[in-house]
């Protein structure tokens, strides 16, 4: 946690076109200062800082806000985050409160690590172009490769020297220690001959950069033609690099990412560098490994379209092919684009032009599907038995798609393409998605703590916002399943019922109804519980007010009037206990989530408000506002851990 002190002082410190223009090339225009927006594409500037108001707006695209707001926005970080990188540049400290020992130990190693990595990077730069043979054998191999000095220098490549331990030695005239130069990999350290080497020696260098360009790792290549050397080498896993976390060329893809709001992913360090020196900067690489989950939610951040680009060799590709699933179920826009024969896209880029790589790049991009079908032969197309399993395998990437909408599409689409009937996909999907969820299994005592104590309250800022879809979820619930069994509470050794949950949560949040039927079903619902200890769905059918007994009869009864989601997971009311004990939890949480981000939708439209002109907005009122708002985005990242969980949600 930052202070609220430091957070005052470092908005007081930030002066907004100093901060933007590390970023964008700011001319002065009158009082203020006007620039090309860095988050769209424009021709005409359009986008104006006001250092009066501390704020920046964009007239192309509506984009605004102060200085923590453009960082966070720019550099897609969080709020603490932004706040870091400004304290930084203000020389302000920030001494962080409730920070353990342990924490801060963690902490100062891993900056010593970066320490020892922007060292050592600087020294194989120096290496490259101040050595004989880093200008002999190394610069002189980046220029056959064809890279420019401006592309060396950008991604800052480097010469490791071929005698056996020269960085080694050289770190340690230099004060750097040994276990920080093991730790980062750099050195191989032999404990039995206490002869120490380095890891890289006697290769090019491509640095790794963090999402913020601190040099976290290093792969090298030899340029030796021997056999027995591998190709590549690459830092091993440490503090500071988790290879599956990261991609590579991010830190200089991520502006042209949001800008062109596409990503492009290719195979390794060349492939990107090659792309960027022919004019397409949002490439990234996943280095080496395929593709994580990690790695696709880091690309998520910043665009929602992703296009892979693969090798003109077909070899491979099927098995990269099971990475798609996990990029849809990201809910990304996947595409594909095929090279030509024996082309990868070092070698492509090389050959083209911007404007021509983009135009093969336009004519080539193909749906998942459709590549996939591609894939197939036509004989495969025409032989029952192959163009089921084809099938099959599509309907199992279409399933891992988490929008409804989106599933449509390519159903219609892959029935056109393979002539099958559209409801035969929709009934195979389907299939699909109940045996995920059925198959889901959190742990009992997971759950057990989920129904036994509320796990995340809302905060009292949240009181008097409503959330009326949600309210229906749970009425429903009330009415169809309010006597069945939950959970058995070891502590008290009873059952937990539907109901009692539900009541108890829904008390203890101070959770109120705003629809008025809703909200006098449940307040004579929790009378009668309390009274009878059971279920009052009988009770209600037979109320005296004609319009709620008629309603529950709807709700109950057994057309039952079910809402689209639940009618994709299934009739609740014959739902196992295995199940509802999942989604009734799962439903209050949906509930609180839906509350907290009308709550910070207020907020924001109240901090953007408090920067006009006519504010009426105390200025001191607005740390108050940012410290709320970040309280409850903190709710919301628990809350949404929660209920993401579930794969149908
Ligand atoms: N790569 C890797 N480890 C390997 C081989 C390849 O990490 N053992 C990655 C590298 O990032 C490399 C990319 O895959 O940039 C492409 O591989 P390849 O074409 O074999 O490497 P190049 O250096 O381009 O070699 P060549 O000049 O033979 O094409
Ligand atoms: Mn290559």
């Amino acid at each position: 946690m930052i202070p609220r002190e430091t957070v005052d002082k470092i908005f007081d410190a930030a002066v907004i076109h100093e901060v933007i223009s590390d970023y964008v090339n700011l001319k002065k225009a009158g009082a203020n200062y006007k620039g090309q927006c860095p988050f769209h594409d424009e021709k005409t500037p359009s986008f104006m800082v006001s250092p009066a108001k501390g704020i920046y707006k964009c007239f192309g695209c509506g984009a605004s806000g102060n200085s923590a707001k453009f960082i966070m926005e720019h550099e897609r970080v969080s709020f603490p985050e932004a706040l870091r990188m400004l304290a930084k540049k203000y020389h302000i400290e920030i001494v962080e409160e409730y920070q353990s020992d342990e924490q801060v130990h963690e902490k100062e190693e891993r900056d010593a690590l970066y320490v020892v990595t922007e060292y050592a990077k600087n020294r194989f730069k120096k290496w490259l172009v101040d050595t004989d043979e880093g200008k002999s054998i190394a610069l002189s191999y980046f220029k056959e490769r064809g890279f420019h000095n401006d592309t060396i220098s950008k991604f800052e490549l480097g010469w490791s020297l071929s005698k056996r331990d020269a960085l080694t030695e050289d770190a340690l005239k230099n004060g750097y220690k040994i276990d920080f130069l093991e730790k980062t990999g750099l050195t191989i350290v032999k404990s039995d001959t206490g002869y120490n080497f380095d890891r890289f020696a006697d290769r090019v260098i491509f640095p790794v950069h963090t999402l913020s360009g601190k040099v976290t790792a290093f792969g090298g290549r030899t340029l030796k033609t021997d056999k027995n050397l591998a190709k590549y080498l690459n830092s091993p896993e440490s503090e500071i690099y988790h290879k599956s976390k990261l991609l590579y060329g991010l830190y200089f893809a991520k502006n042209a990412i949001v800008k062109k709001d596409k990503c492009f992913m290719v195979e390794g360090y060349t492939d990107v560098i090659q792309m960027h020196q022919a004019g397409i900067e949002n490439v990234v690489a996943s280095s080496g490994t395929s593709l994580t989950l990690e790695q696709i939610k880091l690309v998520r951040r910043f665009t929602k379209n992703l296009t892979v680009i693969y090798d003109g060799d077909a070899a491979g590709i099927k098995a990269s092919l099971r990475g798609i699933d996990l990029i849809l179920a990201e809910e990304m826009n996947v595409k594909v684009v095929m090279l030509p024969d024996g082309e990868d896209p070092d070698s492509f880029a090389r050959k083209k032009n911007t404007a021509e790589l983009e135009k093969f790049i336009e004519a080539n991009e193909t749906d998942f599907i459709k590549f996939k079908i591609n894939l197939f032969s036509d004989d495969a197309r025409n032989d029952p038995v192959k163009r089921t399993q084809l099938t099959r395998d599509i309907i199992k990437s279409i399933a891992s798609v988490p929008d409804k909408i989106l599933r449509a599409e390519y159903i219609r689409s892959v029935s056109s393409q393979l002539n099958v009937n559209e409801s035969i996909l929709y009934e195979e999907v389907r299939k699909i998605l109940y045996k995920t969820y059925t198959d889901y299994k959190p742990s009992e005592q997971d759950l057990r703590e989920k129904i036994s104590k509320p796990v995340i309250h809302l905060p009292i800022e949240t009181s008097g916002i409503f959330s009326e879809p949600n309210e229906k979820e749970i009425i429903h619930f009330l009415l169809n399943c309010g006597n069945r069994i939950l959970a058995f509470d070891e502590e008290k050794d009873t059952d937990i019922t539907v109901a009692e949950y539900i009541i108890n949560e829904i008390k203890n949040e101070s959770l109120e109804f705003k629809n008025l039927i809703y909200k006098e079903i449940f307040e004579e619902y929790e009378k009668y519980f309390t009274q009878n200890h059971e279920s009052a769905t009988e009770f209600f059918l037979k109320h005296q007010d004609e319009k709620i007994g008629s309603f529950v009869a709807r709700i109950t009864g057994p057309k039952k009037d079910l809402s689209k989601l639940w009618k994709e997971r299934g009739d609740y009311s014959e739902m196992p206990e295995d199940r509802l004990n999942e989604s009734i939890p799962e439903a209050i949480e949906r509930f609180k989530l839906k509350i907290i981000q009308k709550k910070i939708n207020e907020i924001d439209k109240q901090i953007a408000a408090s920067y006009l002109e006519d504010s009426i907005l105390d200025d001191e009122k607005k740390p108050e506002l940012r410290d709320i708002k970040n309280k409850l985005e903190d709710i919301k990242v628990k809350l949404t851990k929660f209920t993401e969980k579930s794969p149908l949600l």
